[in-house]
């Protein structure tokens, strides 16, 4: 029988989100419907609500979740009903180019639900990244799926599925930033942040914290950064560079997704370091930059899709870095939340009083 749920929906472009009756199938060949637990607020889910990603209105929202797995569909070996999961937008299909290449992480071709979810008047929703877990329960691909340890509480979890998982990769698989290493993050909502934890955890000797709000750099400090720099007063490549003898930082994460940003985070590196941006742009944002200090200073110029990341190898990873007390998960979980409280969790978020605001169901 399809149930029907609550779901957070956006109707139209700027407007605010509502809570709606949404119909989830039953599972299909391949398929599973998840009962959400908990599910973060991501600046994606406000960029879908802005039309910032597509106009295939209405969305339902929600993208950063952790629950139990409630029926699964014909053909499905890789999780069982009662599995506790996390919710992946990457699941690579094996056979695309990409996986072919022996390069799953950039799946060209990643799998999602074959059904949709519906309006009660039948409008088909276009679920946020293939997933759309602001519900009592979604219906995904079973491969997006990823089965971790209960002992990780979902609101946690959850955030592994998104920002977590984007941070920590683009730092230490896009970046390689290991043991010795200068870093510096600019940006440090929970993408930045997550990105200061893991080369914290990768055994870099200095992390550089920039932000324009001191909030985030206090919570900065705790996730491991080792100095700290507000922008919004002082040049940041300049306090960079003087915090490393004046060459700059061996790698430097942008996490903010600007061109202002993007070119400190180009300059503020040592000659041949590595730049990750991994800070969403807006389509219409340009850069120019001078070809010859592209070449003169060497390295590499990189962007991060979800850090490189296999969810079925790393979400289990980062679980039990969290399990282990080296990943503060916790440290992320700003609030909890109900399902009909996204849109005031959208202001929070804007006006930076949060890292994530989680809801739980
Ligand atoms: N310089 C430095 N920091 C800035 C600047 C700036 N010019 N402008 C904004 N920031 C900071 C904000 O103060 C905030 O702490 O960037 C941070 C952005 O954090 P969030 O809004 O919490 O976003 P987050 O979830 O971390 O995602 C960061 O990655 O996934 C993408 O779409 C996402 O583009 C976004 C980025
Ligand atoms: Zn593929
Ligand atoms: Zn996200």
């Amino acid at each position: 029988m399809p149930a029907t749920v609550n779901g957070i929906v956006a109707s139209a472009k700027g407007e605010p989100v509502s809570l709606r009756q949404v119909t989830v199938p039953d599972p299909g060949p391949g398929e599973v419907v998840v009962a959400v637990q908990a599910c973060g607020v991501c600046h994606t889910d406000l960029h879908y609500r802005d039309g910032a990603i597509n106009d295939d209105f209405p969305f339902l929202l929600g993208h950063e979740a952790a629950g139990l797995v409630d029926t699964v569909g014909d053909g499905v070996t890789n999780v069982a009903p009662g599995d506790y999961v996390i919710l992946a937008w990457r699941a690579p299909c094996g056979v695309c180019r990409s996986c072919r290449r022996g390069r799953p992480w950039y799946c060209f071709d990643s799998a999602n639900a074959a059904q949709p979810m519906t309006l009660d008047d039948g409008t088909k929703l276009s679920p946020a990244l293939g997933i759309g877990a602001f519900a009592e329960k979604t219906l995904v691909a079973a491969g997006q799926a990823v089965k971790i340890d209960p002992a990780a509480r979902p609101e946690a979890a959850g955030l592994i599925g998104c920002g977590i998982m984007a941070g920590f990769g683009a730092a230490v698989k896009n970046g390689g930033v290991g043991r010795g290493d200068s870093v510096a993050v600019i940006g440090c909502g929970g993408v930045g942040n997550a990105a200061i934890a893991a080369s914290s955890v990768a055994g870099a000797r200095m992390i550089i914290a920039v932000d324009i709000d001191d909030r985030k750099l206090d919570w900065a400090k705790g996730f491991g950064a080792t100095h700290i720099v507000n922008s919004s007063g002082t040049d940041p490549v300049e306090a960079i560079r003087a915090l490393t003898d004046g060459n700059g930082a061996d790698v430097v994460i942008e996490a903010v997704g600007r061109p202002e940003t993007y070119r400190q985070a180009f300059f503020a590196r040592d000659l041949a370091g590595t730049l990750v941006q991994v800070g969403v742009p807006d389509p219409s944002m340009k850069i120019e930059l001078d070809l010859i200090e592209v070449f003169g200073r060497g390295g590499a110029l990189k962007s991060s899709w979800y850090g490189d990341c296999l969810p079925t190898r790393d979400f289990p990873m980062l679980i039990d870095l969290y399990l282990t007390g080296r990943l503060d998960l916790d440290g992320f979980v700003s609030e909890t939340i109900g399902l009909d409280q996204v849109e005031e969790a959208f202001a929070r978020m804007e006006r930076g009083e949060v890292l994530r605001s989680v809801v739980v169901i």
